[in-house]
């Protein structure tokens, strides 16, 4: 993933979960914009590293798209998603994050025909995220925890973040009510946090056989306060986390 090589897809839904990477790539190597279905995809490099970043929009449909140009437009190496979710799992907050090791649409449903959960003629419900990627990811968001974690806390008023590794589900509905997350752990209990575009990424980049990871900092827990909390860390905090942890992932 050096200049020169196939580029790295890098991507959120929604400009605050970028953080600065788009300026920060400007800086170091200028920046030249494809517009492509509507989106603008940035190419240049960040720390040494030929990257493609874009953003997705929101829900399922707007990322596979997405990622589905990253692939046959650009000939990404690999695809990272960042950006924030809703905490599911017992012991995650907000100021958490996650790292996917898989993920799942939380909303697909063809039953009786498939299994719920299945994709249909596809015949698989849950995709992995890329082991050496994600564990790149992890690594470099315990960094940015050890770093800065406890100045985070105090700036944000959150607890010193966790890193938890494990099971992301992804569906079209912002989950904001204490009786939709209640079902959703009940249906899918290893769930630690919910989001709208991640198995979709994940399920494109298998058909096409390319490595990818989700990263996800939790803005909310996915309850009746998760709108008000969505908003203020999307506007205050996502930022912040996107770039640390984004800093440490690229820097070799
Ligand atoms: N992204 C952040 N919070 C979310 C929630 N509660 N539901 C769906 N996507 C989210």
């Amino acid at each position: 993933m050096s200049a020169g090589h196939r580029p790295l897809g890098i991507l959120a839904a929604l400009p605050q979960e970028l953080g600065d990477l788009i300026e920060a790539m400007r800086a170091e190597s200028g920046v030249r914009t494809v517009t492509h279905g509507q989106r603008d995809y940035h190419v240049g490099s960040v720390q040494g590293v030929s990257c493609v970043v874009t953003l997705a929009r929101v829900g399922k449909v707007a990322a596979a798209a997405t990622v589905s140009a990253l692939i046959h437009a650009f000939d990404v190496e690999a695809v990272v998603f960042t950006g924030v979710a809703g905490g599911v799992g017992a012991d995650v907050r907000v100021g958490d994050i996650v790292v996917a090791d898989a993920l799942m649409q939380h909303d697909l449903d063809a039953s009786p025909l498939f299994p719920r959960f299945e994709v249909p003629l596809l015949g698989i419900s849950r995709f992995a995220a890329d082991p050496a990627l994600a564990d790149r990811l992890a690594a470099a968001c315990a960094r940015f925890v050890a770093d800065e974690g406890v100045a985070s806390a105090a700036r944000f008023g959150t607890r010193e973040p966790r890193v938890h590794r494990g099971l992301i589900v992804s569906g079209d509905q912002f989950v904001a009510s204490a009786a939709a997350v209640a079902a959703l752990r009940e249906a899918l209990p290893e769930a630690l946090a919910v989001e709208m575009e991640g198995a979709a990424i994940a399920q494109v980049c298998y058909e096409y056989g390319v490595p990818c990871a989700v990263v996800r900092t939790i803005s909310d827990t996915a309850d009746d306060h998760a709108p008000v909390s969505f908003v203020s860390f999307l506007t205050e905090i996502a930022g912040a986390y996107s770039n640390g942890i984004l800093k440490r992932f690229l820097a070799r």
